[in-house]
């Protein structure tokens, strides 16, 4: 029996004293605040105070703490209010997904346990050790730094959330650890997944009997192969399911899946894969594209032999000509590698069997899409199975794909038990898709003027073994590989490419922050022979209102490039200047400033993805948004809401949120490609507008009238009169209790490519422009960034301190980009190998809203997720070239890559 204090009680519990003390909290006394996102030390999530201290709570034996103090963010709040920090973090939006938010509080309370008043420096010191993937730190520290600040949370009156920064709907469930992930929530009797995955690139594979594994290990229930799943096929596109969910005979990545074993926990986990009977053929690996396009290579699937999954093509005008006419031509060849998305929260959920559906709870950024897979893969009609999305502890793309859904789906089915699953970060970080490594060559030519005149661009994408969201990368690259500028004479190619590595899918961008390194290195080449300033020449061919890109698509309105190069222009002369000017007497340490532009389609390329939207209204005058866009921390779930209550003439606070069912929701498309905020938004204003209208003729009263909540009633006040709309008089409608329906439905104008990647790809595009300040020590190669001030054209801001926060993260992981994330195959399989930037390694930022309206968005809104990441990394870049004049041509920037430049420019 081992007894400690808990949040302030005794707790006794009978357990080994070996167990780690982050298991105990979540598994035996059901806290799960307390996160798991590594169980090694390295991420943080599982912080807790221990007498006070700050731990990581996975690495504390359970043995430790007898006697002692434990304290977890369950035991922050008293008699369900924050605390004055947790109300600190909801006010600041310092939580974006929540999962690293509790870790956070922890830290947070330790330091702030002895120091009521912390500099900025105790901050980001205390914080130091908890990841965040999400928030780029700065509102966390703001936070923590304004606890017991007296300002009052906003709460706008009906009809005007639009444009202000309320605080996130779901941010107290997060603060408090109410807020429940993959891994948080399951039945009490389910059974434990795991499986066994290939130790070999590519290789063939026989398996033996698993008698006798079950005989050793009496808790192993069920062992699954390829021979059970009913169709072992799937993939995002429709005509190209390629991967299997176990594989059949041989593998084409290291981190495979090709057995589960399914059973108590402590059995399956007491499995070594050694044990487990499979016999491996290994097989030479093609790691390479190269490689898998050299003659005789041999194909990873037999329907692609020459191992191109796709090709993308887009020409415009004349580029032979154009090249011909031009007065300055730069080159180059750029080399970006994997980048894994280091989401805090592995993959993780459980399934159940109810009657002749299947059930599933997970963490996924796309239901809907999940649904019908899993439906392909069982064989069954979509309407037998049913997602539950959990919260999702961070996405950027990754869990686009499916992870654990179908094994879970399959053997909860097959035992009739609930079936649960999560990933250890070392499978996550094995078996997950990545960013796509790119090989770009690109020319960029100009008249003497500095006006761009043609651009050529080849790009070859690894897609590693599964074909996942290789297609998408390889069509959007061709459409951005300008830039956002005007450019008659366009010829763009791309290749993805299959190869042994693993899986290359979607990752904040799909190919566009790759494109975008080449093109704006290339931008500065031209600038630096024509002799224009770097922000002058992009401000020169800024794609405008009634210019045509690449695809001949004339931009009819919103496009605010040439707005943010001016609000930057002060910023960027003063520090190009101050630069220059501390240059003068430093050789060590060198400064520099750098600039990179943007832009970025909003939603799916050159296809319908449209979304649809309901609000009900109960008798009880109940008002529910059934909002199918899965919040992966962006925000969705606050602004959906703030749009959907302006449309009706509500407070939000009257919104309850249904998120992501599909059970209960309609359709909502895919959270990615920045869509939520133009195309949700759309189709929540819709739906908002809709039952207002209702409300509205059932009343008789005009357009203008205020409409107030009653119990069982609707009250509508136009002039001097006050109309009541009785709701217990209402037949009921659906399975939800509601009397009133509102629907709405957007699908994007768009049109698809022709054959030379002619179209309308789509309705609007985000653009930006952001300055990085870097300090370079030319002795050790290592660079700091210092600065970075973000121009960002979204439209309208819905709510201005999301789009911040956005903007903040997107640069942390830019800077990563540019500075130290590389996943290297069969390498990179922990957060302590593969470095992500922590709280010490953000810059300064400042942020800047350019507000260009789009008419055909809710409320002139656009979007924000992927273009707060693209423009970081090229001015990073640019920074280190003002900084030495050397061009760093492939990332990361490693200080070994940019000493080996600087010595390489010392021998010229
Ligand atoms: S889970 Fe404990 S440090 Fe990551
Ligand atoms: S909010 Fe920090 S990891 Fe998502």
């Amino acid at each position: 029996m081992i007894s400690f204090r808990l949040n302030g009680k005794s707790t006794a519990l009978e357990a080994p004293p070996i167990r780690r003390l982050a298991d105990v909290l979540r598994e035996d006394l059901g806290l799960t605040a307390t996160k798991i996102g590594c169980n090694a030390g390295d991420c943080g999530a599982c912080t807790v105070l221990l007498d006070g201290k700050q731990v990581c709570a996975c690495l504390v034996p359970l043995g430790q703490v007898e006697g002692r103090d434990v304290a977890t963010a369950e035991g922050l709040a008293a008699d369900g209010a924050l605390n004055e920090l947790q109300e600190s973090f909801l006010r600041h939006g310092a939580a974006q997904c929540g999962i690293c938010t509790p870790g956070m509080l922890m830290a947070a309370a330790s330091l702030l346990r002895s120091n009521r008043r912390p500099s900025r420096d105790d901050v980001e010191h205390v914080l130091g050790g908890v990841l965040c993937r999400c928030t780029g730190y700065r509102k966390i520290v703001d936070a923590v730094l304004d606890v017991g600040s007296s300002l009052p949370s906003i709460s706008p009156k009906a009809g005007a959330a639009v444009g202000t920064s309320i605080a996130k709907l779901d941010g107290a469930a997060k603060l408090t650890g109410a807020e429940k992930y993959g891994a948080d929530s399951f039945p009490a009797d389910c059974l434990w997944l795991r499986t066994v995955r290939s130790p070999h690139a590519s290789a063939g594979f026989t398996m033996g009997s698993f008698a006798d594994l079950k005989q050793r290990h009496p808790g192993l229930v069920t062992v699954l192969t390829a021979a059970d799943v009913p169709h072992n096929a799937y993939g995002i596109y429709p005509d190209i399911k390629d991967q299997p969910v176990l594989a059949e005979s041989h593998v084409r990545y290291r981190g495979e899946a090709v057995v589960a074993l399914v059973g108590d926990r402590a059995a399956i986990e007491a499995i070594a894969d050694e044990e487990v009977p499979i016999e491996w053929h290994p097989r030479a690996a093609i790691m390479e594209p190269e490689a898998a396009l050299a003659p005789g290579a041999p194909a990873l699937h037999a329907f692609r032999p020459d191992n191109v999954l796709i090709r993308g093509f887009l020409r415009k005008g004349d580029v032979v000509a154009g090249f011909a006419a031009a007065k300055a031509v730069a080159s180059g060849s750029f080399e970006t590698p994997f980048v894994e998305h280091a989401y805090v929260e592995p993959e993780a959920g459980y399934a159940r069997r109810v009657g002749e559906r299947i059930e599933i709870f997970a963490s996924t950024q796309t239901p809907y899409m999940d649904r019908d897979e899993i439906a392909l893969i069982m064989g069954f009609d979509p309407s037998r199975i049913r997602i539950v999305p959990s919260a999702c502890g961070g996405g950027f793309g990754g869990k686009l794909d499916l992870s654990v859904q179908p094994l879970i789906a399959l053997a909860a089915w097959k035992l009739g038990r609930p079936v649960r699953w999560t990933y250890s970060r070392p499978e996550s970080m094995r078996a997950s898709t990545k960013r796509h490594p790119a090989k770009i060559q690109a020319r960029f030519a100009c008249d003497g003027a500095g006006k761009l005149m043609a651009v050529e661009f080849a790009g070859d994408f690894n897609t590693g073994a599964y074909a996942s969201w290789g297609p998408t990368v390889a069509n959007r690259v061709p459409v951005h590989a300008t830039g956002p500028y005007a450019v008659p004479h366009v010829l763009a190619r791309t290749r993805a490419i299959y190869t042994n590595c693993p899986p290359a899918g979607a990752f904040r961008g799909f190919g566009v922050p790759q494109a975008a390194i080449a093109h704006e290195t290339l931008m500065d080449d031209l600038a630096g022979q024509m002799d224009l300033d770097p922000l002058e020449i992009r401000h020169l061919n800024a794609i405008r209102a009634g210019d045509a890109t690449a695809t001949g698509q004339g931009l009819a309105t919103s496009a605010g490039l040439a707005q943010c190069l001016d609000t930057l222009r002060p910023h960027w002369r003063a520090a190009r200047t101050a630069a220059e000017a501390a240059n003068r007497h430093e050789i060590v340490s060198r400064r520099g400033v750098g600039i990179g532009c943007m832009w970025y389609g909003i939603g799916n390329t050159s296809m319908s993805n449209p979304s649809s939207m309901r609000v009900g209204l109960t008798r009880d005058g109940r008002l529910t948004l059934y909002n199918g866009a899965v919040d992966i921390g962006q925000g969705s779930n606050t602004i959906i809401a703030q749009i959907c209550a302006d449309a009706l003439g509500v407070p939000v606070s009257a919104l309850h949120i249904v998120m992501g069912d599909t059970d209960r929701t309609l359709d909502a498309g895919k959270t990615s490609a920045s869509r939520q905020a133009f195309v949700s938004g759309n189709a929540a204003k819709a739906a908002g507008e809709d039952l207002r209208a209702k409300l509205l003729r059932l009343a008789n009263v005009g357009e203008g009238a205020a409409l107030e909540l009653g119990a069982g009633q609707v009250i509508l006040r136009e002039g001097g009169r006050a109309l009541t709309v009785d709701l217990a008089k209402l037949p009921a409608l659906g399975s939800e209790g509601d009397v009133l329906i509102g629907e709405g439905r957007f699908d994007p104008p768009t049109t698809p490519l022709d054959a030379d990647g002619q179209g309308i790809p789509y309705a609007t595009y985000g653009f930006a422009a952001q300055m990085a300040e870097v300090e370079v020590d030319i002795e050790l190669g290592s660079v700091k960034v210092s600065r970075i001030v973000a121009a960002h054209d979204v439209g309208r801001a819905i709510n201005p301190q999301q789009v911040e926060g956005q903007i903040h993260g997107g640069i942390a992981q830019g800077l990563g980009l540019a500075l130290m994330e590389e996943y290297l195959p069969g390498r990179s399989e922990n957060l302590h190998d593969y470095l992500i930037p922590t709280v010490g390694d953000m810059p300064e930022i400042e942020v800047i809203i350019v507000e260009d309206r789009e008419p055909l968005g809710p409320y002139g809104a656009k979007g924000i997720g992927e273009p707060a990441l693209i423009p970081t990394a090229p001015a990073i870049l640019g920074a280190i070239r003002h900084a030495t004049g050397v061009r760093i041509t492939r990332v990361p920037a490693t200080p070994d890559r940019v000493l080996t430049a600087l010595q390489r420019q010392a021998a010229e």
